[in-house]
């Protein structure tokens, strides 16, 4: 494990076969709750494809970034899978467990802008996030907008904790390399962000 600005870099917390089984478990919670585009507030299709597991899940259209308790679709969001569940308890232990599991699946054009999660009630968690699949250029920046960036790739079974003073640093994903993985079948990137939300 390393530190860039506050955030833990856990480079290969996962084997292989450990990124199987999350893989598995994503694709389960895919087929409970089919991903999809959402909109952005002003009015565009995200790059990124989107679906959530847990109590609540992430969600954005013309009204804003929000938490909740249903898929567009009105089917209930599925269950967080237990070999999700493990990694937060390892890396976050004796607290709360995450109500969310955020699921970004990244196509070979997609991208993810500098950003703050802050859509939820108690920054005192941190938003725990796995990677599987293809590389991702991961950009670190600062507490507001704008200043010097720092720059990694996210390599498939790296898990990054962003807490303590690093919860609310802006972060993004400039792209993928796409076909750099064999994990997921088609290509492409996955990550997952686990998050207490109330
Ligand atoms: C996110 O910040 O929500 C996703 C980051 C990533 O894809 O690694
Ligand atoms: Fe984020």
């Amino acid at each position: 494990m390393y530190r860039i600005r506050g955030f833990e870099i856990h480079d290969g917390y996962l084997d292989r076969h450990a990124q199987s089984s999350v893989f598995s478990a994503v694709q389960e919670i895919a087929r409970a709750a089919p991903p999809y585009a959402p909109m952005t507030p002003w009015g565009k299709p995200m790059r990124v494809k989107m679906t959530s597991a847990g109590r609540l899940g992430w969600y954005s259209d013309r009204r804003g970034y929000r938490y909740v308790d249903q898929h567009p679709d009105g089917i209930p969001w599925p269950p967080i899978p237990e070999v999700i569940m493990e990694m937060w308890r390892d890396l976050v232990p004796g607290g709360r467990d995450p109500e969310c599991c955020l699921v970004n699946y990244y196509g070979e054009d997609a991208r993810m802008g500098l950003h703050q999660d802050k859509d939820e009630a108690d920054f005192a968690y941190p938003v725990v996030s796995v990677s599987l699949g293809d590389d991702g250029l991961f950009r670190i920046g600062n507490d507001t907008k704008g200043g010097k960036t720092e720059s990694l790739w996210l390599r498939s079974g790296d898990v990054v904790v962003m807490g303590g003073d690093a919860r609310l640093r802006y972060h993004g994903i400039d792209k993928i390399r796409f076909g750099t993985s064999t994990l997921l079948p088609k290509g492409g990137r996955i990550n997952l962000t686990l998050r207490v939300v109330t």
